[in-house]
């Protein structure tokens, strides 16, 4: 492997941009500083003003995901691109057995797959039941696999949610063992009810989609799940968070000093509900829960990203095709919930939080990967600093593109992004040292 020098680069070092060289040996970051000597054998890339970011790291994506529709669009090989191609060096999917398996075997299966990414995977293990095993097998994943994080669905109770006594005691054992719980929080019962009642009256199209789950079916669950984990002395992680309800029990719950973290995704921050009242062949792909939402939870989950209630900005990428989603053409809830982003999630970011003057760029870089990082516990990554991994994103602030699912990477036909705008992109990102790309 040469040793890289990335050459007077705008380097994020200790919150600040400073201008600089940055060595590569072996994989890892060596050094940052002025004018770094090298042998003639290095590589040297002129970074001339562009910026050098940590590589970004996405926690929530499902690729290769089952479904009645068939796997998700995106598998470990085509999602991994994608992710690289848009500055994302790390992700974090799942492990979800089917009810009956092992853990401990559906985390060794998942591994398997996942040899196909391009880039670093770590995954969320998910207790779908609790059995004579399961306790044993959260100790052993968390002591021995170095698996830190457990997800948990309160939605989904027919196939891999868990009642509130189960929850509880998942997060007895992950608490007790230094692990945290991440959560889909959704009321299925609230959920069930509308959705029967709309198939029933013929209320069939995607618009019915975002009112069988109305804000209430997550802020009740959010409010829940921090009760439950403050019971079980247990971290709390609650993924995709949509609702400005569910911003003010987390930010009640923080100003306690309860270690409840909160993620959200660029779909909560950037489309509108009424994007459902469409055709079917344009709406069926904002099929995703929790739904989008209106324009009073968009500002307040920005303004959480900037007040720090929400750390970190994943994608719950799980892209589905238009044949995929034809599948509930005559029933909503027969589409299959998910949409991509994995690519986009950076430059969205920058361009409409950072450009925007929504966040900084400080800000941008916590919630792209930093915060990922010091919360599941991946010491080489998130920052950059001498003895880390070179997961490194050359960043060109003045690149320009428009987003669409003709020319993106994803593995999909649709892009639920299509004609937005961005500026920000990255120019050449690296995984463990080696340089993936350039666009
Ligand atoms: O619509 C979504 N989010 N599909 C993926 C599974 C999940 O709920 O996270
Ligand atoms: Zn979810
Ligand atoms: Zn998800």
């Amino acid at each position: 492997m040469k040793n890289i020098l990335l050459k007077n680069g705008q380097i994020y070092i200790n919150d600040q941009l400073v201008e600089c060289d940055l060595l590569i040996v072996g994989g890892k970051i060596e050094k940052t500083g002025m004018n770094i000597p090298v042998d003639e054998t290095a590589k040297t890339i002129d970074c001339n003003g562009l910026q050098i970011i940590p590589g970004g790291i996405d926690p929530h994506v499902h690729l290769h995901l089952p479904s009645p529709a068939g796997f998700s669009a995106d598998d470990f090989e085509s999602g991994s691109k994608a992710a690289i191609t848009g500055g994302t060096t790390s992700l974090i999917d799942f492990v979800t057995p089917k009810r009956g398996q092992s853990i401990v075997e559906a985390l060794q299966h998942r591994r398997k797959e996942a040899t196909h990414s391009f880039c670093d995977v770590k995954f969320h293990v998910s207790p779908v039941e609790w059995t004579k095993n399961t306790e044993q097998e959260i100790i052993h994943c968390i002591q021995n696999e170095g698996i830190k994080s457990f997800k948990v669905y309160m939605a989904y109770q027919s196939t891999v949610g868990l009642n509130d006594k189960d929850i509880l005691k998942v997060m007895k054992v992950v608490g007790k063992h230094g692990g945290i719980v991440a959560m889909h929080c959704e009321i299925d019962e609230i959920i069930e009810k509308n959705r029967t009642k709309f198939i029933a009256d013929w209320n069939t199209t995607p618009k019915y989609h975002p009112l069988s789950r109305p804000n209430k079916v997550e802020a009740d669950a959010v409010e829940k799940a921090i009760e439950l984990a403050d019971k079980a002395e247990c971290p709390l992680y609650i993924v995709h968070v949509s609702t400005h309800e569910a911003l003010d029990h987390i930010q009640k719950a923080q100003s306690k000093g309860q270690p409840v973290y909160a993620e959200t995704c660029p779909q909560y921050l950037l489309l509108d509900e009424n994007l459902y009242d469409q055709a079917f062949d344009k709406a069926c792909k904002f099929v995703i829960s929790p739904p989008l939402r209106k324009k009073e939870d968009r500002e307040a989950l920005w303004q959480a990203i900037a007040d720090g209630v929400i750390q970190t900005i994943g994608t719950d990428h799980c892209p589905f095709t238009l044949e995929q989603k034809r599948k509930g053409i005559n029933d909503f809830t027969k589409i299959p919930n998910g949409a991509g982003g994995v690519e986009q999630r950076m430059s969205l970011l920058y361009s409409y939080g950072v450009l925007q003057n929504r966040i900084s760029l400080q800000k941008f870089v916590e919630v792209t990967s930093t915060n990922q990082a010091k919360i599941f516990g991946f010491k080489n990554k998130g920052e950059i600093k001498e003895g880390r991994d070179a997961d490194l994103v050359i960043w060109d602030s003045d690149s320009k593109n428009i987003i669409s699912a003709e020319t993106h990477h994803q593995n999909c036909d649709l892009n639920i992004y299509e004609g937005f705008k961005v500026q920000g992109l990255p120019k050449y990102t690296f995984v463990n040292g080696t340089q993936m790309t350039r666009i």
